[in-house]
Protein backbone atom coordinates (compact mmCIF):
# COMPACT_ATOMS: atom_id res chain seq x y z
CA UNK A 1 0.00 0.00 0.00
CA UNK A 2 1.43 3.39 -1.07
CA UNK A 3 1.90 5.85 1.89
CA UNK A 4 -0.07 8.77 1.51
CA UNK A 5 0.99 12.29 3.40
CA UNK A 6 -1.30 15.08 4.55
CA UNK A 7 -0.89 18.92 5.27
CA UNK A 8 -3.73 21.74 6.20
CA UNK A 9 -3.43 25.13 5.32
CA UNK A 10 -5.02 27.53 6.14
CA UNK A 11 -6.03 31.10 4.14
CA UNK A 12 -7.38 34.12 5.21
CA UNK A 13 -7.73 35.75 2.01
CA UNK A 14 -7.94 35.16 -1.41
CA UNK A 15 -3.84 36.26 -1.89
CA UNK A 16 -2.92 33.19 0.60
CA UNK A 17 -4.99 30.63 -1.98
CA UNK A 18 -3.52 32.45 -4.77
CA UNK A 19 0.40 32.21 -3.40
CA UNK A 20 -0.06 28.25 -2.55
CA UNK A 21 -1.40 27.49 -6.29
CA UNK A 22 1.80 29.40 -7.17
CA UNK A 23 4.32 27.66 -4.96
CA UNK A 24 2.97 24.55 -6.31
CA UNK A 25 3.28 25.36 -9.75
CA UNK A 26 7.11 25.89 -9.15
CA UNK A 27 6.82 22.43 -7.61
CA UNK A 28 4.66 20.43 -9.85
CA UNK A 29 6.76 18.08 -12.11
CA UNK A 30 5.88 15.72 -15.66
CA UNK A 31 2.94 13.30 -14.25
CA UNK A 32 1.49 14.99 -11.37
CA UNK A 33 -2.21 15.15 -11.36
CA UNK A 34 -4.02 17.26 -9.28
CA UNK A 35 -7.36 16.26 -7.75
CA UNK A 36 -9.51 19.35 -6.61
CA UNK A 37 -11.70 19.25 -4.38
CA UNK A 38 -14.65 21.29 -2.73
CA UNK A 39 -18.10 22.63 -2.83
CA UNK A 40 -19.64 25.39 -5.74
CA UNK A 41 -17.75 28.45 -5.11
CA UNK A 42 -15.04 26.86 -2.62
CA UNK A 43 -11.87 28.56 -5.14
CA UNK A 44 -10.80 25.23 -7.63
CA UNK A 45 -11.17 27.23 -10.51
CA UNK A 46 -9.55 30.31 -9.03
CA UNK A 47 -6.52 27.83 -7.62
CA UNK A 48 -6.12 27.01 -10.65
CA UNK A 49 -5.73 30.26 -12.23
CA UNK A 50 -3.06 30.96 -9.93
CA UNK A 51 -1.44 27.74 -10.73
CA UNK A 52 -1.77 28.74 -14.59
CA UNK A 53 0.10 31.85 -14.19
CA UNK A 54 2.96 30.40 -12.24
CA UNK A 55 3.37 28.14 -14.67
CA UNK A 56 3.63 30.55 -17.20
CA UNK A 57 0.25 30.21 -18.97
CA UNK A 58 -0.67 33.75 -20.19
CA UNK A 59 -3.88 32.54 -21.28
CA UNK A 60 -6.90 33.29 -18.59
CA UNK A 61 -7.85 30.06 -17.35
CA UNK A 62 -11.35 29.78 -17.12
CA UNK A 63 -13.66 26.87 -15.80
CA UNK A 64 -13.91 24.14 -18.42
CA UNK A 65 -17.81 22.85 -16.78
CA UNK A 66 -18.81 22.77 -20.59
CA UNK A 67 -15.78 22.45 -22.40
CA UNK A 68 -14.56 19.40 -19.92
CA UNK A 69 -10.74 19.55 -20.84
CA UNK A 70 -9.01 22.33 -21.48
CA UNK A 71 -5.18 22.07 -22.75
CA UNK A 72 -2.33 24.88 -22.31
CA UNK A 73 0.48 24.46 -23.94
CA UNK A 74 2.42 27.64 -23.43
CA UNK A 75 3.28 27.07 -19.85
CA UNK A 76 6.83 25.72 -18.48
CA UNK A 77 4.64 22.14 -18.52
CA UNK A 78 1.60 21.54 -20.30
CA UNK A 79 -1.45 21.48 -18.30
CA UNK A 80 -4.74 19.83 -19.17
CA UNK A 81 -7.64 21.17 -16.71
CA UNK A 82 -10.71 19.21 -16.51
CA UNK A 83 -13.94 19.73 -15.00
CA UNK A 84 -16.20 16.75 -14.05
CA UNK A 85 -18.69 18.61 -12.24
CA UNK A 86 -21.93 18.36 -15.54
CA UNK A 87 -20.85 14.52 -15.31
CA UNK A 88 -22.18 11.24 -13.50
CA UNK A 89 -19.56 9.31 -12.20
CA UNK A 90 -20.41 6.39 -14.50
CA UNK A 91 -20.33 8.62 -17.64
CA UNK A 92 -16.58 9.48 -16.75
CA UNK A 93 -14.44 6.69 -17.53
CA UNK A 94 -15.67 7.47 -21.71
CA UNK A 95 -13.61 10.56 -21.13
CA UNK A 96 -10.78 8.77 -21.17
CA UNK A 97 -8.62 10.73 -18.83
CA UNK A 98 -6.25 8.77 -17.97
CA UNK A 99 -4.40 9.52 -21.50
CA UNK A 100 -3.52 12.28 -20.17
CA UNK A 101 -1.09 10.53 -17.70
CA UNK A 102 -0.21 7.06 -19.97
CA UNK A 103 2.16 10.16 -22.00
CA UNK A 104 1.39 8.38 -25.10
CA UNK A 105 -1.32 10.14 -26.98
CA UNK A 106 -0.43 13.34 -25.22
CA UNK A 107 3.05 14.88 -23.93
CA UNK A 108 3.25 14.69 -20.27
CA UNK A 109 2.17 17.41 -18.19
CA UNK A 110 -0.05 18.44 -15.33
CA UNK A 111 -3.43 17.47 -15.42
CA UNK A 112 -5.73 18.79 -12.80
CA UNK A 113 -9.05 17.62 -12.03
CA UNK A 114 -12.18 19.39 -10.77
CA UNK A 115 -14.85 17.87 -9.35
CA UNK A 116 -12.30 14.58 -8.54
CA UNK A 117 -14.61 12.83 -6.07
CA UNK A 118 -16.54 11.83 -9.64
CA UNK A 119 -13.65 9.68 -10.83
CA UNK A 120 -14.70 5.98 -9.66
CA UNK A 121 -11.04 4.78 -9.78
CA UNK A 122 -8.65 7.11 -8.51
CA UNK A 123 -5.27 7.29 -10.46
CA UNK A 124 -2.45 5.31 -9.26
CA UNK A 125 -0.75 8.61 -7.52
CA UNK A 126 -1.75 11.94 -7.08
CA UNK A 127 -1.83 15.52 -4.67
CA UNK A 128 -5.54 16.01 -3.69
CA UNK A 129 -6.65 19.34 -3.15
CA UNK A 130 -9.79 19.88 -0.39
CA UNK A 131 -10.99 23.75 -0.97
CA UNK A 132 -13.75 24.59 1.70
CA UNK A 133 -14.81 27.19 3.53
CA UNK A 134 -14.55 27.08 7.69
CA UNK A 135 -18.61 26.77 8.96
CA UNK A 136 -20.92 28.96 8.17
CA UNK A 137 -22.69 29.60 11.07
CA UNK A 138 -20.38 31.08 13.38
CA UNK A 139 -21.71 33.52 14.89
CA UNK A 140 -19.38 36.33 14.41
CA UNK A 141 -19.16 35.18 10.55
CA UNK A 142 -20.57 37.62 7.71
CA UNK A 143 -22.66 35.42 6.36
CA UNK A 144 -24.21 35.31 9.46
CA UNK A 145 -25.24 39.14 9.89
CA UNK A 146 -26.28 38.58 6.16
CA UNK A 147 -28.63 35.68 6.87
CA UNK A 148 -29.59 38.10 10.33
CA UNK A 149 -30.41 41.55 7.90
CA UNK A 150 -32.20 39.61 5.70
CA UNK A 151 -29.99 41.14 2.74
CA UNK A 152 -30.46 40.21 -0.97
CA UNK A 153 -29.18 36.76 -0.84
CA UNK A 154 -27.34 36.75 -3.79
CA UNK A 155 -25.22 39.59 -4.60
CA UNK A 156 -25.03 40.93 -1.24
CA UNK A 157 -24.56 37.19 0.30
CA UNK A 158 -21.52 36.63 -2.31
CA UNK A 159 -19.94 40.15 -1.63
CA UNK A 160 -20.46 39.32 2.08
CA UNK A 161 -18.83 35.91 1.99
CA UNK A 162 -15.84 35.00 4.00
CA UNK A 163 -12.62 34.78 2.22
CA UNK A 164 -11.17 32.22 4.41
CA UNK A 165 -10.29 28.51 3.37
CA UNK A 166 -8.99 25.52 4.65
CA UNK A 167 -6.85 23.73 1.83
CA UNK A 168 -5.78 20.56 2.77
CA UNK A 169 -3.58 18.19 0.75
CA UNK A 170 -3.08 14.82 0.63
CA UNK A 171 -0.20 13.35 -1.57
CA UNK A 172 -0.12 9.38 -2.82
CA UNK A 173 3.08 8.20 -4.19
CA UNK A 174 6.40 9.34 -4.14
CA UNK A 175 6.80 11.97 -6.51
CA UNK A 176 3.82 13.77 -5.00
CA UNK A 177 4.82 13.38 -1.41
CA UNK A 178 8.46 15.27 -2.16
CA UNK A 179 6.34 18.28 -3.46
CA UNK A 180 4.13 17.95 -0.51
CA UNK A 181 7.40 17.87 1.85
CA UNK A 182 9.25 20.55 0.16
CA UNK A 183 5.49 22.94 0.47
CA UNK A 184 5.61 21.99 3.94
CA UNK A 185 9.12 23.38 4.30
CA UNK A 186 8.64 26.63 2.48
CA UNK A 187 5.86 27.23 4.21
CA UNK A 188 7.75 26.91 7.92
N1 LIG B 1 -9.41 32.44 -0.08
C1 LIG B 1 -10.03 32.21 -1.26
N2 LIG B 1 -9.64 31.18 -2.04
C2 LIG B 1 -10.28 30.92 -3.21
N3 LIG B 1 -11.30 31.65 -3.71
C3 LIG B 1 -11.72 32.68 -2.97
C4 LIG B 1 -11.11 33.01 -1.72
N4 LIG B 1 -11.75 34.07 -1.21
C5 LIG B 1 -12.70 34.41 -2.08
N5 LIG B 1 -12.70 33.59 -3.16
C6 LIG B 1 -13.64 33.70 -4.28
O1 LIG B 1 -14.45 32.54 -4.32
C7 LIG B 1 -14.82 32.25 -5.66
C8 LIG B 1 -14.42 30.85 -6.01
O2 LIG B 1 -14.95 30.53 -7.25
P1 LIG B 1 -14.39 29.37 -8.17
O3 LIG B 1 -15.05 29.47 -9.49
O4 LIG B 1 -12.91 29.36 -8.13
O5 LIG B 1 -14.93 28.10 -7.38
P2 LIG B 1 -14.99 26.59 -7.86
O6 LIG B 1 -14.64 25.78 -6.68
O7 LIG B 1 -14.17 26.40 -9.08
O8 LIG B 1 -16.53 26.41 -8.18
P3 LIG B 1 -17.24 25.38 -9.17
O9 LIG B 1 -17.50 24.14 -8.36
O10 LIG B 1 -18.49 26.08 -9.56
O11 LIG B 1 -16.33 25.10 -10.34
C9 LIG B 1 -14.11 33.28 -6.54
O12 LIG B 1 -15.02 34.34 -6.79
C10 LIG B 1 -12.97 33.75 -5.65
O13 LIG B 1 -12.54 35.06 -5.95
MG1 LIG C 1 -14.60 25.61 -11.01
Amino acid sequence: MTETVKIDLYADNLGVTQAIATQLAQLVTTGTIILLEGNLGSGKTTFMQAFGLALGIQTTITSPTFTLIDEYTEGRLPLYHIDLYRLEPSQVPSLHIEEYWRGKDFPLGVVAIEWASKLIHLPPHYLQINLATPLPFDSSSKRNQVLEQDLDFDDDLLEALPEERTIQIIAKGEAAIEIIQNLKTSKN
